[in-house]
Protein backbone atom coordinates (compact mmCIF):
# COMPACT_ATOMS: atom_id res chain seq x y z
CA UNK A 1 0.00 0.00 0.00
CA UNK A 2 1.40 3.24 -0.77
CA UNK A 3 0.27 6.86 -1.28
CA UNK A 4 0.35 9.17 -4.65
CA UNK A 5 -0.57 13.05 -5.18
CA UNK A 6 -0.08 15.40 -7.86
CA UNK A 7 -1.21 18.67 -8.43
CA UNK A 8 -1.01 21.55 -10.71
CA UNK A 9 -0.69 24.76 -8.90
CA UNK A 10 -1.66 29.05 -10.35
CA UNK A 11 1.20 30.39 -9.41
CA UNK A 12 2.71 28.67 -5.97
CA UNK A 13 5.22 26.63 -6.51
CA UNK A 14 4.02 22.97 -6.02
CA UNK A 15 6.60 21.03 -4.25
CA UNK A 16 5.83 22.61 -0.68
CA UNK A 17 2.10 21.82 -1.63
CA UNK A 18 3.61 17.82 -2.85
CA UNK A 19 5.37 17.41 0.47
CA UNK A 20 2.30 18.40 2.94
CA UNK A 21 -0.27 16.30 0.75
CA UNK A 22 2.51 13.24 1.19
CA UNK A 23 2.36 14.03 4.73
CA UNK A 24 -1.31 13.50 5.12
CA UNK A 25 -0.88 9.88 2.94
CA UNK A 26 1.91 8.53 5.50
CA UNK A 27 -0.46 6.33 6.91
CA UNK A 28 -0.13 4.75 3.58
CA UNK A 29 3.44 3.94 3.66
CA UNK A 30 6.58 5.57 5.09
CA UNK A 31 9.72 3.51 3.79
CA UNK A 32 10.62 6.13 1.31
CA UNK A 33 9.42 9.42 -0.42
CA UNK A 34 9.98 11.02 -3.41
CA UNK A 35 8.19 14.19 -5.32
CA UNK A 36 8.59 14.93 -9.56
CA UNK A 37 8.34 18.41 -10.60
CA UNK A 38 8.07 20.00 -13.99
CA UNK A 39 9.44 23.49 -14.85
CA UNK A 40 11.27 24.95 -17.98
CA UNK A 41 14.52 22.96 -17.26
CA UNK A 42 12.77 19.60 -17.30
CA UNK A 43 11.56 17.57 -14.73
CA UNK A 44 13.75 17.28 -11.87
CA UNK A 45 13.17 14.26 -8.79
CA UNK A 46 14.39 14.26 -5.41
CA UNK A 47 13.71 10.82 -3.58
CA UNK A 48 15.14 8.79 -1.11
CA UNK A 49 14.54 5.89 1.43
CA UNK A 50 13.35 6.90 5.18
CA UNK A 51 10.36 9.08 6.98
CA UNK A 52 9.13 11.62 5.16
CA UNK A 53 10.33 14.38 7.66
CA UNK A 54 13.89 12.81 7.27
CA UNK A 55 14.04 12.56 3.69
CA UNK A 56 12.51 16.27 3.82
CA UNK A 57 15.11 17.81 5.72
CA UNK A 58 18.21 15.86 3.88
CA UNK A 59 16.79 16.71 0.80
CA UNK A 60 14.85 19.92 0.64
CA UNK A 61 12.11 18.14 -0.99
CA UNK A 62 10.33 21.82 -1.17
CA UNK A 63 13.06 23.45 -2.87
CA UNK A 64 12.17 21.82 -6.42
CA UNK A 65 10.91 24.26 -9.24
CA UNK A 66 8.30 24.59 -10.92
CA UNK A 67 4.24 24.65 -10.63
CA UNK A 68 3.41 21.50 -11.20
CA UNK A 69 4.51 17.75 -9.89
CA UNK A 70 3.36 14.26 -8.60
CA UNK A 71 4.62 12.83 -5.49
CA UNK A 72 4.62 9.18 -3.47
CA UNK A 73 4.82 7.66 -0.08
CA UNK A 74 6.03 4.07 -0.42
CA UNK A 75 4.91 0.83 1.54
CA UNK A 76 7.64 -1.38 -0.03
CA UNK A 77 6.20 -4.55 -1.95
CA UNK A 78 8.02 -5.28 -4.99
CA UNK A 79 11.96 -4.30 -4.11
CA UNK A 80 13.53 -2.98 -0.99
CA UNK A 81 12.96 0.07 0.73
CA UNK A 82 15.98 1.84 -1.00
CA UNK A 83 16.54 5.18 -2.80
CA UNK A 84 16.76 3.29 -6.06
CA UNK A 85 13.50 1.94 -5.27
CA UNK A 86 11.74 5.25 -4.08
CA UNK A 87 9.14 6.54 -6.31
CA UNK A 88 8.71 8.50 -8.68
CA UNK A 89 9.86 6.26 -11.26
CA UNK A 90 11.52 7.46 -14.89
CA UNK A 91 12.19 5.82 -18.38
CA UNK A 92 15.64 6.06 -20.04
CA UNK A 93 15.45 9.28 -21.14
CA UNK A 94 14.27 10.82 -17.73
CA UNK A 95 11.54 12.93 -19.82
CA UNK A 96 8.68 10.88 -17.92
CA UNK A 97 7.71 10.48 -14.57
CA UNK A 98 5.69 8.33 -12.75
CA UNK A 99 4.10 7.32 -9.29
CA UNK A 100 1.72 4.56 -8.62
CA UNK A 101 0.21 2.69 -5.87
CA UNK A 102 -0.35 -1.14 -6.54
CA UNK A 103 0.75 -4.52 -8.40
CA UNK A 104 1.44 -4.67 -11.53
CA UNK A 105 1.12 -8.61 -11.43
CA UNK A 106 2.79 -9.36 -15.27
CA UNK A 107 5.72 -6.41 -14.28
CA UNK A 108 8.40 -9.41 -14.50
CA UNK A 109 7.13 -10.29 -18.09
CA UNK A 110 7.10 -6.99 -19.23
CA UNK A 111 10.01 -6.06 -17.65
CA UNK A 112 12.14 -8.54 -19.71
CA UNK A 113 10.11 -7.81 -22.84
CA UNK A 114 11.27 -4.60 -22.20
CA UNK A 115 15.00 -5.53 -21.45
CA UNK A 116 15.42 -7.13 -24.65
CA UNK A 117 14.20 -4.12 -26.50
CA UNK A 118 16.89 -2.35 -24.64
CA UNK A 119 15.14 0.10 -22.03
CA UNK A 120 17.82 0.31 -19.09
CA UNK A 121 15.89 -0.38 -15.47
CA UNK A 122 17.45 1.35 -12.38
CA UNK A 123 15.01 -0.73 -9.56
CA UNK A 124 13.87 -3.78 -8.56
CA UNK A 125 10.14 -2.64 -8.41
CA UNK A 126 7.31 -3.22 -10.47
CA UNK A 127 6.21 0.24 -11.22
CA UNK A 128 8.89 1.33 -13.52
CA UNK A 129 7.73 -0.72 -16.55
CA UNK A 130 5.40 1.56 -16.69
CA UNK A 131 7.44 4.86 -17.63
CA UNK A 132 9.40 2.48 -20.18
CA UNK A 133 5.97 1.46 -21.38
CA UNK A 134 5.09 5.35 -22.10
CA UNK A 135 8.42 5.73 -23.56
CA UNK A 136 8.07 2.85 -26.02
CA UNK A 137 4.59 4.36 -27.37
CA UNK A 138 5.63 7.69 -27.21
CA UNK A 139 8.59 7.09 -29.23
CA UNK A 140 6.68 5.38 -31.54
CA UNK A 141 4.91 8.98 -32.74
CA UNK A 142 1.67 9.08 -30.37
CA UNK A 143 0.98 11.54 -27.89
CA UNK A 144 1.09 11.01 -24.24
CA UNK A 145 -2.95 9.91 -23.63
CA UNK A 146 -2.70 7.38 -26.26
CA UNK A 147 1.14 5.83 -25.12
CA UNK A 148 -0.85 5.79 -21.37
CA UNK A 149 -3.72 4.13 -22.79
CA UNK A 150 -1.49 1.35 -24.50
CA UNK A 151 0.22 0.89 -21.57
CA UNK A 152 -2.88 0.45 -19.74
CA UNK A 153 -3.46 -2.06 -21.88
CA UNK A 154 -0.46 -4.50 -21.14
CA UNK A 155 -1.13 -4.14 -17.50
CA UNK A 156 -2.58 -6.62 -15.36
CA UNK A 157 -2.84 -6.42 -11.19
CA UNK A 158 -4.43 -3.64 -9.43
CA UNK A 159 -3.06 0.54 -10.12
CA UNK A 160 -3.62 3.64 -9.80
CA UNK A 161 -0.90 6.04 -11.04
CA UNK A 162 -0.19 9.29 -12.41
CA UNK A 163 2.64 10.34 -14.97
CA UNK A 164 4.02 13.70 -16.62
CA UNK A 165 6.05 13.86 -19.49
CA UNK A 166 8.49 16.93 -20.64
CA UNK A 167 6.74 16.12 -24.35
CA UNK A 168 2.98 17.60 -22.85
CA UNK A 169 4.18 19.93 -19.92
CA UNK A 170 1.56 21.14 -18.15
CA UNK A 171 -0.28 18.25 -17.84
CA UNK A 172 -0.85 15.31 -15.63
CA UNK A 173 -2.74 11.92 -16.44
CA UNK A 174 -3.28 9.30 -14.42
CA UNK A 175 -6.07 6.01 -13.88
CA UNK A 176 -7.40 4.06 -11.64
CA UNK A 177 -8.16 0.49 -11.39
CA UNK A 178 -8.60 -1.37 -7.90
CA UNK A 179 -6.40 0.85 -5.94
CA UNK A 180 -8.02 4.11 -4.80
CA UNK A 181 -7.64 7.49 -6.54
CA UNK A 182 -9.82 11.11 -6.42
CA UNK A 183 -8.83 14.23 -7.91
CA UNK A 184 -9.15 17.79 -6.15
CA UNK A 185 -10.85 20.58 -7.49
CA UNK A 186 -9.73 24.28 -6.24
CA UNK A 187 -9.61 27.37 -7.52
CA UNK A 188 -7.73 27.16 -10.90
CA UNK A 189 -5.38 24.77 -9.34
CA UNK A 190 -6.25 20.59 -9.13
CA UNK A 191 -5.03 18.03 -7.56
CA UNK A 192 -4.86 14.29 -7.43
CA UNK A 193 -4.26 11.59 -4.37
CA UNK A 194 -4.96 7.93 -3.23
CA UNK A 195 -7.17 9.89 -0.48
CA UNK A 196 -9.19 13.00 -0.06
CA UNK A 197 -7.57 13.73 3.09
CA UNK A 198 -3.78 14.25 1.45
CA UNK A 199 -5.74 17.19 -0.58
CA UNK A 200 -8.07 18.73 2.73
CA UNK A 201 -5.77 21.92 3.39
CA UNK A 202 -5.75 22.69 -0.27
CA UNK A 203 -9.36 21.93 -1.38
CA UNK A 204 -12.60 20.26 -0.37
CA UNK A 205 -14.32 19.54 -4.01
CA UNK A 206 -13.69 15.90 -5.14
CA UNK A 207 -14.23 14.09 -7.87
CA UNK A 208 -14.17 10.40 -7.22
CA UNK A 209 -12.95 7.95 -10.01
CA UNK A 210 -14.01 4.91 -10.48
CA UNK A 211 -12.12 1.68 -11.79
CA UNK A 212 -10.77 1.98 -15.47
CA UNK A 213 -11.48 5.82 -15.13
CA UNK A 214 -8.53 7.45 -16.53
CA UNK A 215 -7.75 11.44 -16.17
CA UNK A 216 -6.21 14.27 -17.98
CA UNK A 217 -5.40 17.64 -15.93
CA UNK A 218 -3.81 20.70 -16.56
CA UNK A 219 -4.33 24.33 -16.04
CA UNK A 220 -7.89 24.69 -17.60
CA UNK A 221 -9.69 22.04 -15.29
CA UNK A 222 -9.68 18.19 -15.47
CA UNK A 223 -10.84 15.72 -18.07
CA UNK A 224 -12.15 12.19 -16.91
CA UNK A 225 -13.17 9.54 -19.43
CA UNK A 226 -14.60 6.15 -19.46
CA UNK A 227 -12.75 2.71 -20.11
CA UNK A 228 -13.85 3.73 -23.97
CA UNK A 229 -12.35 6.88 -24.04
CA UNK A 230 -15.64 8.70 -23.44
CA UNK A 231 -15.57 12.15 -21.62
CA UNK A 232 -18.15 11.39 -18.48
CA UNK A 233 -19.35 14.74 -16.82
CA UNK A 234 -18.29 13.66 -13.40
CA UNK A 235 -20.24 15.19 -9.70
CA UNK A 236 -17.85 17.41 -7.67
CA UNK A 237 -18.77 16.39 -4.26
CA UNK A 238 -18.07 18.67 -0.77
CA UNK A 239 -16.49 16.56 1.67
CA UNK A 240 -16.64 18.01 5.58
CA UNK A 241 -13.57 16.51 7.03
CA UNK A 242 -11.79 18.18 9.68
CA UNK A 243 -7.63 17.83 8.88
CA UNK A 244 -7.59 15.84 12.24
CA UNK A 245 -9.65 13.37 10.79
CA UNK A 246 -7.46 13.39 7.89
CA UNK A 247 -4.22 10.80 9.08
CA UNK A 248 -7.29 8.49 9.52
CA UNK A 249 -8.69 8.72 6.52
CA UNK A 250 -12.00 9.96 8.12
CA UNK A 251 -12.13 7.03 10.94
CA UNK A 252 -12.12 7.61 14.25
CA UNK A 253 -9.18 5.12 14.54
CA UNK A 254 -6.28 3.73 12.73
CA UNK A 255 -7.88 -0.34 14.09
CA UNK A 256 -11.38 0.81 12.80
CA UNK A 257 -10.01 1.73 9.29
CA UNK A 258 -8.00 -1.09 9.02
CA UNK A 259 -10.58 -3.38 9.79
CA UNK A 260 -12.80 -1.97 7.00
CA UNK A 261 -9.63 -1.81 4.32
CA UNK A 262 -9.56 -5.95 5.02
CA UNK A 263 -11.35 -6.41 1.45
CA UNK A 264 -8.62 -4.43 0.03
CA UNK A 265 -5.84 -6.88 1.67
CA UNK A 266 -7.47 -9.89 0.94
CA UNK A 267 -7.58 -8.81 -2.74
CA UNK A 268 -3.87 -7.33 -2.73
CA UNK A 269 -2.63 -10.81 -1.25
CA UNK A 270 -4.38 -12.94 -3.66
CA UNK A 271 -1.73 -11.25 -5.55
CA UNK A 272 0.91 -13.52 -4.59
CA UNK A 273 -0.54 -16.18 -5.81
CA UNK A 274 2.00 -16.26 -8.64
CA UNK A 275 5.10 -16.01 -6.31
CA UNK A 276 3.34 -18.71 -3.70
CA UNK A 277 3.16 -21.19 -7.17
CA UNK A 278 6.77 -20.48 -7.90
CA UNK A 279 7.74 -21.06 -4.03
CA UNK A 280 5.67 -24.22 -3.85
CA UNK A 281 7.64 -25.61 -7.74
CA UNK A 282 11.05 -25.41 -5.60
CA UNK A 283 9.73 -27.18 -2.61
CA UNK A 284 10.67 -30.93 -2.15
CA UNK A 285 8.44 -33.75 -0.61
CA UNK A 286 7.67 -32.56 3.10
CA UNK A 287 6.66 -35.02 5.49
CA UNK A 288 5.35 -32.26 8.29
CA UNK A 289 4.49 -29.19 8.23
CA UNK A 290 5.37 -27.12 11.86
CA UNK A 291 3.77 -23.30 12.33
CA UNK A 292 5.84 -20.94 14.70
CA UNK A 293 4.52 -17.88 15.55
CA UNK A 294 3.04 -15.70 18.70
CA UNK A 295 0.04 -13.73 19.50
CA UNK A 296 -2.44 -13.39 16.24
CA UNK A 297 -0.13 -14.70 14.36
CA UNK A 298 -0.38 -17.89 15.88
CA UNK A 299 -3.99 -18.06 15.62
CA UNK A 300 -3.27 -17.80 11.87
CA UNK A 301 -1.05 -20.69 12.25
CA UNK A 302 -3.80 -23.15 13.89
CA UNK A 303 -6.12 -22.11 10.71
CA UNK A 304 -3.32 -23.51 9.00
CA UNK A 305 -3.46 -26.41 10.84
CA UNK A 306 -6.81 -27.66 10.10
CA UNK A 307 -5.64 -26.79 6.55
CA UNK A 308 -2.84 -28.64 5.86
CA UNK A 309 -4.07 -31.33 7.74
CA UNK A 310 -7.46 -31.18 6.86
CA UNK A 311 -7.02 -30.91 2.96
CA UNK A 312 -3.28 -32.24 2.29
CA UNK A 313 -3.02 -34.87 5.17
CA UNK A 314 0.34 -33.75 6.33
CA UNK A 315 0.83 -34.20 10.24
CA UNK A 316 0.91 -30.08 11.37
CA UNK A 317 2.03 -28.96 14.80
CA UNK A 318 1.90 -25.62 15.65
CA UNK A 319 4.28 -24.19 18.36
CA UNK A 320 4.30 -20.63 20.10
CA UNK A 321 7.47 -18.94 19.29
CA UNK A 322 8.19 -18.59 22.53
CA UNK A 323 7.97 -22.13 23.39
CA UNK A 324 9.89 -23.69 20.03
CA UNK A 325 13.50 -24.18 21.63
CA UNK A 326 12.02 -26.81 23.89
CA UNK A 327 10.44 -28.61 20.85
CA UNK A 328 13.32 -27.83 18.25
CA UNK A 329 15.09 -31.60 19.33
CA UNK A 330 11.99 -33.37 18.08
CA UNK A 331 12.05 -31.03 14.61
CA UNK A 332 11.60 -33.57 11.39
CA UNK A 333 14.48 -32.65 8.66
CA UNK A 334 11.61 -33.25 6.20
CA UNK A 335 9.29 -30.65 7.83
CA UNK A 336 8.35 -27.36 6.28
CA UNK A 337 9.07 -24.54 9.13
CA UNK A 338 6.27 -21.56 8.63
CA UNK A 339 6.82 -18.89 10.78
CA UNK A 340 4.19 -16.49 10.52
CA UNK A 341 5.13 -12.28 11.49
CA UNK A 342 3.05 -9.48 10.47
CA UNK A 343 6.37 -7.36 11.55
CA UNK A 344 9.28 -9.80 10.59
CA UNK A 345 11.00 -8.81 13.84
CA UNK A 346 9.54 -10.38 16.68
CA UNK A 347 12.45 -11.64 19.20
CA UNK A 348 10.73 -14.96 20.03
CA UNK A 349 10.38 -15.91 16.32
CA UNK A 350 13.69 -14.56 15.02
CA UNK A 351 15.22 -16.94 17.50
CA UNK A 352 12.97 -19.62 16.81
CA UNK A 353 13.61 -19.24 12.67
CA UNK A 354 17.74 -19.35 13.58
CA UNK A 355 17.24 -22.92 15.65
CA UNK A 356 14.63 -24.23 12.36
CA UNK A 357 17.28 -22.90 10.23
CA UNK A 358 19.92 -25.38 11.09
CA UNK A 359 17.41 -28.17 10.92
CA UNK A 360 14.53 -27.95 8.17
CA UNK A 361 13.35 -25.79 5.48
CA UNK A 362 12.12 -22.44 6.62
CA UNK A 363 9.24 -20.20 4.91
CA UNK A 364 8.57 -16.77 6.58
CA UNK A 365 5.18 -15.31 5.95
CA UNK A 366 5.66 -11.60 6.53
CA UNK A 367 4.21 -8.39 6.08
CA UNK A 368 7.43 -5.68 6.43
CA UNK A 369 9.74 -6.51 3.06
CA UNK A 370 13.00 -5.98 4.27
CA UNK A 371 11.96 -7.05 7.84
CA UNK A 372 14.78 -9.69 9.39
CA UNK A 373 12.75 -12.66 8.98
CA UNK A 374 12.66 -12.25 5.75
CA UNK A 375 16.36 -12.15 5.40
CA UNK A 376 16.75 -15.09 7.31
CA UNK A 377 14.34 -17.19 6.02
CA UNK A 378 14.69 -19.93 3.10
CA UNK A 379 11.83 -18.58 1.03
CA UNK A 380 9.44 -15.60 1.94
CA UNK A 381 5.67 -15.04 1.26
CA UNK A 382 4.41 -11.34 1.58
CA UNK A 383 1.22 -10.47 2.98
CA UNK A 384 0.19 -7.18 1.41
CA UNK A 385 -1.80 -5.77 3.99
CA UNK A 386 -0.33 -2.12 3.95
CA UNK A 387 1.10 -0.68 6.89
CA UNK A 388 -0.77 -1.14 10.34
CA UNK A 389 -0.76 1.40 12.62
CA UNK A 390 -3.25 -0.39 15.29
CA UNK A 391 -1.83 -2.14 17.97
CA UNK A 392 -3.77 -5.28 18.05
CA UNK A 393 -4.16 -6.86 14.62
CA UNK A 394 -6.72 -6.93 12.18
CA UNK A 395 -5.71 -6.65 8.47
CA UNK A 396 -2.46 -8.48 8.89
CA UNK A 397 -4.39 -11.48 10.10
CA UNK A 398 -6.45 -11.36 7.87
CA UNK A 399 -3.92 -11.18 5.28
CA UNK A 400 -1.83 -13.85 6.68
CA UNK A 401 -4.81 -16.22 6.44
CA UNK A 402 -5.00 -15.68 2.88
CA UNK A 403 -1.06 -16.25 2.23
CA UNK A 404 -2.11 -19.87 4.30
CA UNK A 405 -5.44 -20.84 1.91
CA UNK A 406 -3.01 -19.42 -1.25
CA UNK A 407 -0.37 -22.01 -0.22
CA UNK A 408 -2.46 -24.99 0.86
CA UNK A 409 -4.79 -24.37 -2.46
CA UNK A 410 -0.85 -24.82 -4.65
CA UNK A 411 0.31 -27.01 -2.67
CA UNK A 412 -2.62 -29.59 -3.48
CA UNK A 413 -3.49 -27.92 -6.41
CA UNK A 414 -7.06 -27.16 -5.12
CA UNK A 415 -8.70 -24.69 -8.10
CA UNK A 416 -12.32 -24.63 -6.48
CA UNK A 417 -10.44 -23.31 -3.24
CA UNK A 418 -8.63 -20.79 -5.03
CA UNK A 419 -11.70 -19.73 -7.07
CA UNK A 420 -13.69 -18.96 -3.50
CA UNK A 421 -11.00 -17.03 -2.22
CA UNK A 422 -11.89 -14.33 -4.39
CA UNK A 423 -15.19 -13.99 -3.58
CA UNK A 424 -13.94 -13.37 0.13
CA UNK A 425 -13.93 -9.19 -0.36
CA UNK A 426 -17.30 -9.34 -1.22
CA UNK A 427 -18.73 -11.40 1.60
CA UNK A 428 -16.76 -9.44 3.96
CA UNK A 429 -17.91 -5.96 2.87
CA UNK A 430 -21.47 -7.29 3.27
CA UNK A 431 -20.50 -7.56 7.14
CA UNK A 432 -20.21 -3.89 7.11
CA UNK A 433 -23.97 -3.37 6.68
CA UNK A 434 -23.88 -5.30 10.19
CA UNK A 435 -21.93 -2.22 11.96
CA UNK A 436 -24.46 -0.57 13.30
CA UNK A 437 -26.04 -3.74 15.48
CA UNK A 438 -22.44 -4.94 16.09
CA UNK A 439 -21.96 -1.28 18.09
CA UNK A 440 -25.88 -1.84 19.70
CA UNK A 441 -24.21 -5.00 20.90
CA UNK A 442 -21.40 -3.24 22.25
CA UNK A 443 -23.49 -0.68 24.22
CA UNK A 444 -24.86 -3.84 25.59
CA UNK A 445 -22.60 -5.71 26.58
CA UNK A 446 -19.51 -3.26 27.46
CA UNK A 447 -20.05 -4.21 31.32
CA UNK A 448 -19.51 -7.68 31.18
CA UNK A 449 -16.83 -8.89 33.44
CA UNK A 450 -16.07 -12.00 31.54
CA UNK A 451 -16.91 -13.48 27.91
CA UNK A 452 -16.50 -16.77 26.16
CA UNK A 453 -15.69 -17.38 22.70
CA UNK A 454 -16.35 -20.95 21.79
CA UNK A 455 -16.13 -22.64 18.02
CA UNK A 456 -15.23 -26.06 16.72
CA UNK A 457 -12.61 -27.02 14.18
CA UNK A 458 -11.71 -24.29 11.80
CA UNK A 459 -14.11 -22.03 14.05
CA UNK A 460 -12.05 -22.48 17.06
CA UNK A 461 -9.03 -20.10 16.08
CA UNK A 462 -12.08 -17.83 15.34
CA UNK A 463 -12.68 -18.27 18.98
CA UNK A 464 -9.54 -17.62 20.30
CA UNK A 465 -8.78 -14.33 18.17
CA UNK A 466 -12.24 -13.26 19.13
CA UNK A 467 -10.87 -13.46 22.43
CA UNK A 468 -7.80 -12.06 22.14
CA UNK A 469 -9.32 -9.21 20.07
CA UNK A 470 -11.01 -8.66 22.90
CA UNK A 471 -8.58 -8.62 26.00
CA UNK A 472 -5.87 -6.40 24.04
CA UNK A 473 -8.36 -3.44 23.63
CA UNK A 474 -11.34 -4.44 26.49
CA UNK A 475 -9.06 -4.78 29.08
CA UNK A 476 -12.52 -7.57 29.37
CA UNK A 477 -11.71 -11.08 30.70
CA UNK A 478 -12.21 -13.28 27.18
CA UNK A 479 -11.56 -16.84 27.30
CA UNK A 480 -11.40 -18.71 23.58
CA UNK A 481 -12.16 -22.43 24.12
CA UNK A 482 -13.05 -25.28 21.95
CA UNK A 483 -16.98 -25.52 21.87
CA UNK A 484 -16.68 -29.38 23.03
CA UNK A 485 -13.90 -28.84 25.64
CA UNK A 486 -16.01 -26.53 27.59
CA UNK A 487 -17.86 -28.98 29.17
CA UNK A 488 -14.21 -30.03 31.36
CA UNK A 489 -14.24 -26.90 33.22
CA UNK A 490 -14.88 -23.76 32.04
CA UNK A 491 -18.95 -24.88 32.20
CA UNK A 492 -18.06 -23.91 35.85
CA UNK A 493 -17.58 -20.28 35.11
CA UNK A 494 -21.20 -19.97 33.30
CA UNK A 495 -23.89 -18.54 34.76
CA UNK A 496 -26.64 -15.46 34.68
CA UNK A 497 -25.08 -13.03 32.00
CA UNK A 498 -22.12 -14.33 30.82
CA UNK A 499 -22.14 -13.51 27.27
CA UNK A 500 -21.05 -16.64 24.75
CA UNK A 501 -20.07 -15.80 21.56
CA UNK A 502 -20.61 -18.65 19.31
CA UNK A 503 -19.07 -19.25 15.92
CA UNK A 504 -21.04 -21.93 14.20
CA UNK A 505 -20.86 -21.63 10.16
CA UNK A 506 -22.77 -23.68 8.20
CA UNK A 507 -20.51 -27.35 7.88
CA UNK A 508 -19.97 -31.08 9.84
CA UNK A 509 -19.05 -29.29 13.54
CA UNK A 510 -22.19 -27.12 13.44
CA UNK A 511 -24.84 -29.45 14.95
CA UNK A 512 -22.31 -30.36 17.64
CA UNK A 513 -21.69 -26.68 18.14
CA UNK A 514 -25.46 -26.03 18.71
CA UNK A 515 -25.94 -28.20 21.52
CA UNK A 516 -23.09 -26.77 23.16
CA UNK A 517 -25.20 -23.65 22.58
CA UNK A 518 -27.91 -25.23 24.64
CA UNK A 519 -25.47 -26.31 27.50
CA UNK A 520 -24.26 -22.77 27.85
CA UNK A 521 -28.08 -21.15 27.65
CA UNK A 522 -29.25 -23.98 30.60
CA UNK A 523 -26.69 -22.19 32.84
CA UNK A 524 -28.10 -18.76 31.87
CA UNK A 525 -25.54 -17.79 29.70
CA UNK A 526 -26.61 -14.82 26.89
CA UNK A 527 -25.87 -15.93 23.54
CA UNK A 528 -23.87 -14.24 20.65
CA UNK A 529 -24.49 -16.14 17.59
CA UNK A 530 -22.53 -16.05 14.24
CA UNK A 531 -24.16 -18.16 11.35
CA UNK A 532 -25.71 -18.40 8.27
CA UNK A 533 -29.09 -16.52 7.67
CA UNK A 534 -30.47 -19.58 6.85
CA UNK A 535 -29.88 -21.33 10.37
CA UNK A 536 -33.14 -21.39 11.78
CA UNK A 537 -31.69 -23.02 15.38
CA UNK A 538 -29.14 -20.71 15.99
CA UNK A 539 -31.57 -17.68 15.35
CA UNK A 540 -33.96 -19.35 17.96
CA UNK A 541 -31.26 -20.60 20.54
CA UNK A 542 -29.17 -16.60 20.22
CA UNK A 543 -30.23 -13.51 22.31
CA UNK A 544 -28.17 -11.50 19.05
CA UNK A 545 -27.33 -12.81 15.84
CA UNK A 546 -24.60 -11.44 13.34
CA UNK A 547 -25.91 -13.33 9.96
CA UNK A 548 -23.32 -14.22 6.92
CA UNK A 549 -24.24 -15.51 3.53
CA UNK A 550 -25.07 -19.67 3.75
CA UNK A 551 -22.29 -20.11 1.01
CA UNK A 552 -19.90 -19.52 3.73
CA UNK A 553 -19.27 -22.73 4.77
CA UNK A 554 -16.76 -24.09 7.38
CA UNK A 555 -13.10 -24.09 5.59
CA UNK A 556 -13.59 -20.60 4.19
CA UNK A 557 -15.21 -18.92 7.51
CA UNK A 558 -11.93 -18.16 9.24
CA UNK A 559 -11.42 -15.32 6.93
CA UNK A 560 -14.86 -13.78 6.98
CA UNK A 561 -16.33 -14.94 10.52
CA UNK A 562 -13.26 -13.01 12.30
CA UNK A 563 -14.59 -9.47 11.06
CA UNK A 564 -17.57 -8.93 13.34
CA UNK A 565 -15.50 -9.79 16.82
CA UNK A 566 -12.76 -7.22 15.62
CA UNK A 567 -15.57 -4.79 14.93
CA UNK A 568 -17.32 -5.84 18.49
CA UNK A 569 -14.10 -5.34 20.70
CA UNK A 570 -13.42 -1.92 18.60
CA UNK A 571 -17.15 -0.97 19.75
CA UNK A 572 -16.51 -2.19 22.88
CA UNK A 573 -13.72 -0.47 23.65
CA UNK A 574 -14.65 2.94 22.21
CA UNK A 575 -17.72 2.62 24.98
CA UNK A 576 -15.63 2.04 27.61
CA UNK A 577 -13.74 5.23 26.54
CA UNK A 578 -10.32 3.17 25.73
CA UNK A 579 -8.24 4.12 22.89
CA UNK A 580 -8.44 1.13 20.67
CA UNK A 581 -5.42 1.80 18.58
CA UNK A 582 -2.92 2.05 22.16
CA UNK A 583 -4.01 -0.49 24.54
CA UNK A 584 -2.09 -0.05 27.44
CA UNK A 585 0.82 -2.51 28.48
CA UNK A 586 0.83 -3.27 24.87
CA UNK A 587 3.26 -2.67 21.67
CA UNK A 588 2.44 -3.39 18.01
CA UNK A 589 6.42 -5.15 17.52
CA UNK A 590 7.53 -6.91 20.83
CA UNK A 591 11.37 -7.10 20.59
CA UNK A 592 12.06 -8.48 22.98
CA UNK A 593 12.20 -11.73 24.24
C1 LIG B 1 2.37 -8.26 19.51
C2 LIG B 1 1.25 -7.54 18.78
C3 LIG B 1 0.25 -8.56 18.24
C4 LIG B 1 0.95 -9.59 17.35
C5 LIG B 1 2.12 -10.25 18.09
C6 LIG B 1 2.98 -11.07 17.15
O1 LIG B 1 1.89 -8.85 20.66
O2 LIG B 1 0.60 -6.64 19.64
O3 LIG B 1 -0.75 -7.89 17.48
O4 LIG B 1 0.04 -10.57 16.96
O5 LIG B 1 2.98 -9.25 18.65
O6 LIG B 1 3.60 -10.18 16.26
P1 LIG B 1 4.13 -10.57 14.84
O7 LIG B 1 4.69 -9.28 14.30
O8 LIG B 1 5.23 -11.59 15.04
O9 LIG B 1 3.01 -11.09 14.06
Amino acid sequence: MCGIVGCILKNDKAAPVLLDCVQGLEYRGYDSVGLATYSASGIKIKKDKGKIKEVSEKLHLEELPGEIGIGHVRWATHGLPTKENAHPHTDCTGKIAVVHNGIIENYKELKDQLEDEGHQFTSQTDTEVIPHLVEKYMSQGVGLEEAMNQTISKLHGSYAFAVISTDEPHKIMGVRKESPLILGVGDGEYFLASDAPAILQHTRRIIYLADHETFIMDADGVTVKDREGQVMDKEIETIRWTPEMAQKGGYDHFMLKEIHEQPEAVKNTLFEVSDIKKIVSKFPEFKRITFVACGTSYHASMVGKYLFEGLLGLPTDVILASEFEFAANALDPDSLVIFISQSGETADTLKALKIANKKAETLAIVNVLGSTATREADHVIFTRAGPEIGVAATKTYISQLTCIYLLVACMSGDKELLEELQQVPDHMKKVFSYEDKIKDMAAKYKDAQDFFFIGRGFSYPTALEGALKLKEITYIHGEGYAAGELKHGPLALIDDDVPVVTVVPPGKSHDRTLSNVEEVKARGARVIGLGSSEDQVLKYEAHDMVEFSPEINELISPLIYVVPLQLLSYHISVARGIDPDKPKNLAKCVTVE
